[in-house]
């Protein structure tokens, strides 16, 4: 009888097209006797094509889980399931979390899958396991849709010759596999006008430089990159920190 008295709780939500290809989310359900917003909420992305792919979402503030289990299965093949171990938030900065600097403010656990297979749709499920129930989150992704690099880094501007100024950069370094999976870079600078930000967008450039021979005297510039995969697969990378650079008043500066 003490079960007629138990609220199960049971919600779903289908088909969430997560905006910034971070995959589909797909369905939410809750089976526990509390909360249905306590279903992690979970992003997936590759940043290292094709063998870097991680899973990540924040504990949940007000009723932290006792534990997760994390599956993840081919879509078409949902008999052969692997289980991958979570990596609890931790306060210190591992070499994993450059890939997730725009959200390293928040506590976040997090899945590395290894060596998933190309043009295959995953299912990727996160159980969140409370006392009272639990309380699941299925993301799907075929890993070339969730493709983003980490940025580019060494982000420099000199000046060349004549009124000429090269940009340059280096690949991002987690991308590890640049020989077979060539990256490629859109370069974006702005500066304050008398009308407002002003901001040109160059590329994409195969090469890791840019000249540039029109520029103003007399300005601040910013410059900042981001690396794409080649082909175009998912996302460009977040933009590099940005390079400054003062061009002289007078060209006899110069
Ligand atoms: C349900 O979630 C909301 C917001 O996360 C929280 O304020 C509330 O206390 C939760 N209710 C239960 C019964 O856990
Ligand atoms: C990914 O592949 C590259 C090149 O094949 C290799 O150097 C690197 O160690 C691999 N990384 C992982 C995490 O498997
Ligand atoms: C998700 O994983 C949990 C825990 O392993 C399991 O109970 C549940 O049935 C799974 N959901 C789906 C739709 O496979
Ligand atoms: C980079 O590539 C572009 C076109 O692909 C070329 O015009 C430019 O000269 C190259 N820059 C350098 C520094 O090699």
């Amino acid at each position: 009888m003490a079960a007629l008295l138990l609220t199960v709780f049971v919600a779903l939500t289908f088909l969430t097209c997560v905006p910034g290809g971070e995959g589909l989310d797909l369905l939410r359900t809750s089976t526990t006797s509390g909360n249905a917003s306590s279903a992690p909420a979970v992003l997936c992305r590759c940043s290292t094509y094709p063998n870097v792919t991680l899973c990540w979402w924040p504990e949940p503030p007000h009723s932290p889980p006792l534990h997760y289990v994390i599956s993840y299965s081919e879509r078409h093949k949902p008999g052969s399931v692997n289980m991958c171990t979570p990596s609890p938030p931790s306060s210190s900065s591992s070499s994993s979390s450059s890939s997730l600097s725009s959200s390293s403010a928040q506590q976040l656990w997090r899945c590395h899958l290894p060596s998933l297979k190309l043009y295959t749709d995953y299912i990727v499920n996160v159980t969140a396991v409370y006392p009272a129930g639990t309380s699941s989150h299925l993301t799907s992704f075929m890993l070339e849709d969730i493709v983003k690099p980490d940025p580019p880094e060494g982000v420099t501007v000199s000046h060349h010759h004549g009124r000429k100024f090269l940009v340059q950069w280096n690949p991002p370094p987690t991308w590890n596999n640049l020989d077979l999976f060539p990256l490629k870079y859109h370069v974006q600078y702005q500066w304050e006008s008398r009308d407002g930000p002003r901001s040109v967008n160059l590329g994409p450039f195969e090469n890791t430089s840019v000249e540039l021979k029109a520029l103003g005297l007399g300005r601040l510039y910013l410059f900042q990159v981001c690396a794409e995969d080649l082909l175009g697969l998912g996302q460009c990378s977040d933009w590099s920190s940005p390079a400054q650079l003062h061009t002289p008043h007078t060209t006899t500066q110069l």
